[in-house]
């Protein structure tokens, strides 16, 4: 199937829901459009995909998507520029990650030009929903599961490819409190925590949990063998400013996730000369920062919350507060650059914005 010549079939829904939506009160990803985008992937071959009035999917009870766990998701941004254009933001990054995330749960790629023509054309047909009000982006949520019905294990030899997309808000109601967690792990070295795969969140609650019970949002995951150097932050990447440079933990390992975000956090930090140094970051470095004053600013990036600043630090029983949201002047600046860039108001030079309609 080829992506330039595929104009997927549209049913449209019988009638819309938009007009019961609060704009101004959206939770996130509780709403959602009247369409969704399927694809069937039979006989060793992706089947043509349509734009359907979106509803509930069928499933069989021994589908094995819910005994196995092959699973794997995308989380991407819909926007409404300065001159009512609905644009994507680096699309491409999301299409080759799900196709990554596919390999290593042993599912067949989308290939990436289908990926973006699936995801260009369902946002077209929604187009009314995606609003221009200052912080609401149209969030789109691509998935693969497999649906093979058979209680054997095996990679299975069918998969469904949906799109579906939801009005939505911040993510983060507030600056987040953030636990260094010390026993539980996200991901070990050699496992998915490179891949998008559903089980790696579902993994994540109970830790997460309790540090929620201990008045924290969100824990920061450190790696597998030693606790002793960061990882992530609960669904974003983390980033650090010290001494004016911009510290992330490295990619190096297969234990994290290569964000969007993160990734265009650094390139705008390399156009205004930020200093950036993707590397090891130990918890004893971050926390000796925090205390003798030189860590300036800790932040989370990813999409759904885009730039979530980190209040707190939760470190064994000490709780090390960070400095004033307002003196963060690398995050708020790079945040304002990307805020520009998605709503038009800076020149696209990089090539990062592809017009939907
Ligand atoms: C995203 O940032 O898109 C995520 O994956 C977070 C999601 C689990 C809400």
């Amino acid at each position: 199937m080829s992506a330039a010549s595929t104009a997927f079939h549209v049913h449209r829904a019988a009638q819309s829901k938009i007009e019961s939506v609060d704009w101004n009160n959206l939770p996130f990803g509780k709403i959602f459009t009247d369409h969704m985008f399927v694809m069937e992937y039979a006989n060793g071959a992706w089947q043509q995909g349509e734009i359907i009035p979106f509803g509930p999917i069928d499933m069989h009870p021994a589908m094995s998507a819910i005994h196995y766990g092959q699973s794997i998701f995308e989380g991407m941004k819909a926007y409404r520029n300065e001159k009512n254009d609905v644009v994507l933001f680096r699309p491409e990054l999301n299409a080759h990650r799900f196709a990554e995330s596919a390999a290593r749960m042993c599912m067949p790629a989308v290939p990436e030009d289908i990926f973006i023509e699936a995801v260009k054309q369902l946002v077209a047909v929604d187009q009314a929903w995606v609003t221009n009000n200052p912080g609401y982006a149209l969030y789109i949520r691509p998935f693969m599961f497999a649906t093979d019905e058979f209680v054997g294990i095996k990679p299975s030899d069918t998969y469904k490819f949906v799109i579906i997309n939801s009005p939505v808000g911040a993510y983060y109601a507030e600056p987040v409190r953030v636990k260094i967690e010390e026993h539980y792990t996200r991901a070990a070295i050699g496992g998915v925590g490179r891949a998008k795969a559903a089980g790696n969140y579902g993994a994540s609650l109970y830790p997460a949990k309790l540090a929620q019970q201990e008045g924290y949002h969100q824990l920061v995951w450190t790696d597998a063998k030693t606790h002793s150097f960061i990882e992530e932050s609960g669904t974003m990447n983390i980033m650090f400013v010290i001494n004016d440079t911009l510290i992330t933990p490295s990619e190096d390992a297969d234990t994290i996730l290569r964000g969007t975000t993160k990734r265009t956090v650094i390139e705008v930090a390399h156009k205004m000369g930020i200093p950036v140094e993707e590397r090891a970051v130990a918890v004893e470095e971050i926390i000796t920062a925090a205390k003798n004053g030189t860590l300036q600013e800790v932040f989370g990036a990813g999409t759904a919350a885009t730039i979530a600043q980190i209040a707190l630090i939760g470190y064994r029983d000490e709780k090390l507060e960070l400095p004033a949201l307002e003196s963060r002047t690398i995050s708020n600046r790079i945040k304002q650059y990307l805020d520009d860039i998605k709503a038009g108001k800076l020149p696209d030079t990089d090539n990062w914005i592809l017009k939907v309609c």
